[in-house]
C-alpha cells in the first residue's frame, strides 16, 4: 500500500486538528489510516459492525459490491469456478500462486496423505447426543485437534503454519462426513487413498462397509464447485473471528473453530440451511406473496433468507454460478420439474421486482441457492452450513496464515464508546 495523500481533521470551526495519512491499495476505495487518531484528538472512531473500516491490509481476495466482482488472488471467481478445481483453489489461496502441473500434483498427494484423523478423536465423538447439531460436534472436534498435533504448534514457524494448514484443508472433510455418520448412527467409513478430494468425502458421506459409493462426475464437480465458491470472502464476520482469535497467538485449531462458531450464525453461514427451511416453509408459488409482505414489514422478525448482502449490492456473483450449478446437479438427476428449484426462482424473480428490494439493493447471495444443489446431492438440511465450513476452512487458514506473517501484527483489541453509569459508590450499609 501506498501513502497518496493526507486527511484533514478539522474542529466546529474548520480548524484543522490534524493531518491523517490517506492510502491507497491496488484495487478499491482509499482507506484513512486512524491509527494516530486517539493520540493527536482523544477521540476514538465509531463504527458498529465495521461498514466503513478495513481491519487489515489483505493481499488474498477482492470484492466489489457495487459491480457484483470477486477475485481471488486476482483471477475471476467466475474462471476459477469454471476451469479450476477446489484443491488448485487452496493452492492459490495459500500460496499466492495456481499450482504447476507437478506442484498440483505434490499439493494432492500431500493432502491426501493427512487425511484420516487420530484414532483417539473418534472418542470425542459418543460425548454428543446423536441428534447434536453438526456445527456443535464441529466446533468441538475441530478445537479438539490442537490437542493432537503438538508436533506443529509454533505459529511462529512458517513449516508449522503450512502443515497446520495441511492438515486442516485434508481433515475438515473427513470430521464433516463423521457429524453425518454419527447423527444417523451409521459406522464412520475411513479415507480412501485412490480417490480425488471431493470423491473422497461423499463417498466418506454415502458409502457405508456393506455398500460401496460409486461417485458421479457431473455431481462431484458441483461440490467441488460449492467449495469453490465458499472458498473465501475477505474480511466476513468468521474471517475476522479467525484473526481476532489468531491476533492473541492462539493455535489455528483454535481460530479456525472460532471461525466455525461465527459461521453457524443465521446471517452468515447458518443462511444456507435457513433458505431450504424457508422454502418447505413457503411450500407452494401461491404463498410467495404473504412471505415477501412479512420480509418487507418491520414488525415481522421474518426475513428473506439467502437475500442481501454487507458488500454485494449487486447480484452476487456466486449466487449467478450456484443457480447454473443447479440446473446441472437437477439435469444430471433427472430432477427438472424439482419443486424446490422452481419456487426459488420464482420468488427471486418477484422480489427483484419489488420496490423494497431493489431500493435496498437486496440480491440472491451465494446461499440462495446452494442449498437446493446440496439437497440434490443428498446431503441433509443440517449438514449444509458443515458444507460450508469445509469449503471456507481454507479462507479462514490463508488469512490466519497471512496475519501471522505480518511484522506488524498486533493483537486485535477495539475500543468503545461507554454509554453505563459513571463511577459510582456503594451504599454506605451495603457489607
Ligand atoms: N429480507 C428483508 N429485508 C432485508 C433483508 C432480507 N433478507 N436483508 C436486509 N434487509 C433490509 C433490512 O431490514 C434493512 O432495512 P432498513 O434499512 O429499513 O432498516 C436493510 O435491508 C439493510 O439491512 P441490514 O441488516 O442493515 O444489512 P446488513 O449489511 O447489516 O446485513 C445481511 C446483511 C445480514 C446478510 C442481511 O441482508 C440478512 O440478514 N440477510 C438474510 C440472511 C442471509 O442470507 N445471510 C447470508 C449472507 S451471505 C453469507 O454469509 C455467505
Amino acid at each position: 500500500m501506498t501513502q497518496t495523500r493526507t486527511f484533514t481533521v478539522v474542529d466546529e470551526n474548520s480548524q484543522p486538528i490534524c493531518e491523517l495519512p490517506v492510502f491507497n491499495g491496488t484495487l478499491g476505495p482509499d482507506v484513512i489510516d486512524v491509527q494516530a487518531l486517539y493520540r493527536k484528538t482523544g477521540m476514538f472512531t465509531f463504527d458498529p459492525g465495521f461498514n466503513s473500516t478495513a481491519s487489515c491490509a489483505s493481499d488474498i481476495t477482492y470484492i466489489d459490491g457495487e459491480k457484483g466482482i470477486l477475485l481471488y488472488r486476482g483471477y475471476p471467481i467466475e474462471q476459477l469456478a469454471e476451469r479450476g478445481t477446489f484443491l488448485e483453489v487452496c493452492h492459490l489461496l495459500l500460496y499466492n500462486e495456481l499450482p504447476t502441473t507437478d506442484e498440483l500434483t505434490a499439493f494432492e498427494q500431500n493432502i491426501t496423505m493427512h487425511t484420516m484423523v487420530h484414532d483417539q478423536l473418534t472418542n470425542f465423538f459418543k460425548g454428543f447426543r446423536r441428534d447434536a447439531h453438526p456445527m456443535a460436534i464441529m466446533v468441538g472436534v475441530v478445537g479438539a485437534l490442537s490437542a493432537f498435533y503438538h508436533d506443529a504448534l509454533d505459529i511462529n514457524s512458517k513449516r508449522d503454519r503450512d502443515l497446520s494448514a495441511i492438515r486442516l484443508i485434508a481433515k475438515v472433510p473427513t470430521i464433516v462426513a463423521m457429524c453425518h455418520k454419527y447423527s444417523v448412527g451409521l459406522p464412520f467409513m475411513y479415507p480412501n487413498n485412490k480417490l480425488s478430494y471431493v470423491e473422497n468425502f461423499m463417498r466418506m458421506m454415502f458409502a457405508t462397509p456393506c455398500d460401496d459409493y460409486i461417485p458421479n462426475p457431473v455431481l462431484v464437480r458441483a461440490l467441488d464447485r460449492i467449495l469453490i465458491l465458499h472458498a473465501d470472502h475477505e474480511q466476513n464476520a468468521s474471517t475476522s473471528t479467525v484473526r481476532l482469535a489468531g491476533s492473541s497467538g492462539a493455535n489455528p485449531y483454535a481460530c479456525i473453530t472460532a471461525g466455525i462458531a461465527c459461521l453457524w450464525g443465521a446471517a452468515h453461514g447458518g443462511a444456507n440451511e435457513a433458505v431450504l427451511n424457508m422454502l418447505q416453509q413457503i411450500g407452494d408459488v401461491s404463498e410467495i406473496p404473504k412471505f415477501i409482505a412479512r420480509a418487507k414489514d418491520k414488525n415481522d422478525s421474518f426475513r428473506l433468507m439467502g437475500f442481501g448482502h454487507r458488500v454485494y449490492k449487486n447480484y452476487d456473483p456466486r449466487a449467478k454460478l450456484m443457480r447454473a450449478t443447479c440446473y446441472e446437479v437437477l439435469e444430471e438427476l433427472g430432477l427438472h420439474d424439482d419443486k424446490l428449484f422452481k419456487l426459488a426462482l420464482e420468488l427471486e424473480r418477484i422480489a427483484l421486482e419489488d420496490p423494497y428490494f431493489i431500493e435496498k439493493k437486496l440480491y440472491p447471495n451465494v446461499d440462495f441457492y446452494s442449498g437446493i444443489v446440496l439437497h440434490a446431492l443428498g446431503i441433509p438440511t443440517n449438514m449444509f452450513t458443515a458444507i460450508f465450513a469445509m469449503g471456507r476452512s481454507i479462507g479462514w487458514i490463508a488469512h490466519w496464515d497471512e496475519m501471522i506473517s505480518d511484522p506488524d501484527q498486533r493483537i486485535g483489541r477495539p475500543r468503545q464508546l461507554y454509554t453505563g453509569e459513571t463511577r459510582r459508590d456503594l451504599p454506605s450499609q451495603h457489607r
